[in-house]
């Protein structure tokens, strides 16, 4: 097949200077899956290089490797050019290697300068001195434009500002090397923006920068280099000034990119989810959700855009009966579900998609079956009269995997060994085998590899022509432009604007969630 450059490992152009991480046939198993399969990769110090894939391709795991968070069953890793080995991530950071996960690892309740500092402290007489440390972290920021205030709480700071504290943390390490492990997932364009600016600025001081992603249009711009892998291996390495995105495309998924356009509108006129000045207060008394109003019809797809952190999470919990409203009704259907528990709004057909699966949605340690059955205990499959039906649960998941394609050994397999995307598709399809008349799906292709977002595509869409209403929440703006009807923005607990989703672009859309597009609108 064609799909190897040509050339791409001869034309170094390092001359005697050896790489800043050489990594030789790394091979990684996990029990049942070949996670990485005698992989190669090259990068040179001072760029910035892109590793692409699907999910579940094995980009984590590879670089969970290179910070010593995994051992490598076959391969070396080279640093500088010698044979290195990494026993721990305390191994990679004295060497130079710092990373930066997909999910951020901040607590909240403290300060910028506690996370950075947390775990490398330099203390005084065995207390923290707080002023060195201040010192060294406005250093970092002003070095490298990460404008972070040492003494704000992180509960406050957006997302954005949160992966620039990430970023510090790992810089504060001392960091040449910095794995960024899908780093724009969680990223308005703006933000994408911003910390590309940033990743520029890493590169000027002549740090590397391992940048993960599945985004290619980002990838090419960004990247000094780019190694593509598949399935666990290697499929090449590709020059994004010379490479094309369909041709990176190819390469990563081996057929075209599919696409979330909808076409025709099956928009019926029952409305199947009615909110009405729906009000949610944070514990602390601050209205979080304020005056919510919107109606979702059979057949019709209603997007929630919006820069996470606006109230949607707690607009999601409320519609499902997970927080307290204080003030404001839902209705399903014409039927007043407010004062009802999660439990009776799920039977009487929501389904529920939450944005968090690990925490809402699924159970990681136990096997397949019981993830299937988890919200479901009260019907079959899950049980026959008064008992559990094990078998029954088993033969349904079973089903689930074969028509939603979850790769996976059997429906005995632990949830934690699936890819992302598997339990995603895992998920979707049990909330699909209740036949909800309405779907509350938040973020359901977030980290999830081209080929089964394009299949979580093609069941929310196949389901909206079945009539089903669907309140789709999602920080893809392409997705939310593509699947929805009817877009309304969300800003600081409130409906902003309602688009056209048929006549906007992602851009403009961004513009509309930061608030930078107010009154002017998009009209030209
Ligand atoms: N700790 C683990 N135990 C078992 N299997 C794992 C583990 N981590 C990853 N895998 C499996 O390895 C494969 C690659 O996963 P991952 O490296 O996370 O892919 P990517 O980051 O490209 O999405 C997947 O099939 C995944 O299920
Ligand atoms: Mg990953």
């Amino acid at each position: 097949m064609a799909e190897q450059p040509a050339g791409a490992p001869a034309d170094t152009g390092t001359g005697n200077v050896p790489y800043a991480v050489e990594l030789r046939g790394i091979t990684k198993r996990f029990p049942g899956v070949v996670a990485n399969r005698d992989i190669e990769l090259r990068v040179r110090r001072g760029e910035v290089h892109a590793i692409v894939g699907e999910n579940g391709a094995g980009k984590s795991t590879l670089m969970k490797t290179l910070y010593g968070m995994h051992r490598p069953d076959e391969g070396t890793i080279l640093l500088d050019g010698r044979e290195t080995t990494l026993r721990s991530p305390a191994d990679a950071i004295a060497a130079g290697i710092g990373m930066v996960h997909q999910h951020f690892m901040l607590a909240d309740y403290f300060t910028v300068l506690e996370n950075i500092v947390l775990g490398s402290e330099p203390t005084r007489g065995g207390r923290l001195d707080r002023a060195t440390a201040r010192r060294r972290i406005r250093e970092i920021s002003e070095r490298y434009a990460l404008n972070l205030d040492p003494d704000v709480l992180v509960e406050d700071l957006g997302v954005g500002d949160r992966q620039r504290v990430e970023i510090a943390k790992v810089l504060y390490r001392g960091a040449t090397t910095l794995i960024l492990d899908e780093p724009t997932a969680v990223l308005v364009p703006q933000e994408v923006d911003e910390l590309f600016g940033n990743l520029a600025e890493l590169k000027r001081e002549g740090l590397t920068v391992i940048f993960i992603s599945h985004k290619l249009d980002e990838v090419r711009k960004v990247a000094d280099s780019i190694t593509v892998i598949r399935r666990g291996t290697t499929v090449g390495t590709a020059d994004p000034r010379t490479t094309t995105s369909r041709q990176l495309a190819e390469m990563m998924v081996g057929s075209e990119l599919p696409s979330p356009q909808t076409r025709t509108s099956t928009v019926r006129e029952t409305p199947v989810l009615q909110l009405r000045g729906l009000t949610v207060a944070s514990p602390g008394g601050r209205l979080v959700v304020q005056d919510v109003g919107l109606t979702v019809h059979e057949g019709e797809v209603v997007g929630i855009a919006g820069v996470e952190g606006n109230g949607q999470a707690e607009l999601v919990d409320a519609i499902m009966g997970l927080r307290p409203l204080s003030g404001g009704t839902v209705l399903l259907g014409d039927q007043d579900i407010t004062a009802w528990s999660t439990r009776a709004r799920r039977e009487a057909g929501v389904g529920f998609v939450p944005a968090d699966r690990h925490r809402q949605g699924m159970l990681l340690e136990a096997p397949l079956w019981e993830n299937r059955i988890l919200g479901h205990q009260t019907r079959p499959p899950a049980v026959k009269g008064p008992f559990i039906d094990r078998a029954g649960a088993r033969a349904d998941t079973a089903r689930i995997m074969r028509e939603y394609d979850v790769r996976a050994p059997g429906p005995d397999t632990l949830a934690v060994a699936l890819s992302g995307g598997n339990q995603q598709k895992l998920i979707v399809g049990r909330e699909m085998s209740s036949s909800p008349r309405l779907l509350i799906a938040a973020h359901p292709t977030r980290g999830v590899d081209v080929g089964a977002q394009a299949a979580i595509w093609e069941l929310l869409k196949d389901a909206r022509a079945e009539g089903m209403g669907i309140l789709l929440i999602s920080a893809d703006l392409d997705e939310l432009i593509g699947l929805s009807d009817t877009l309304q923005v969300m800003l600081r607990g409130r409906l902003v604007a309602t688009l056209d989703p048929g006549s906007l672009t992602p851009e403009q859309l961004g513009g509309h969630m930061t608030g930078a597009h107010d009154a002017a609108g998009d009209a030209a």
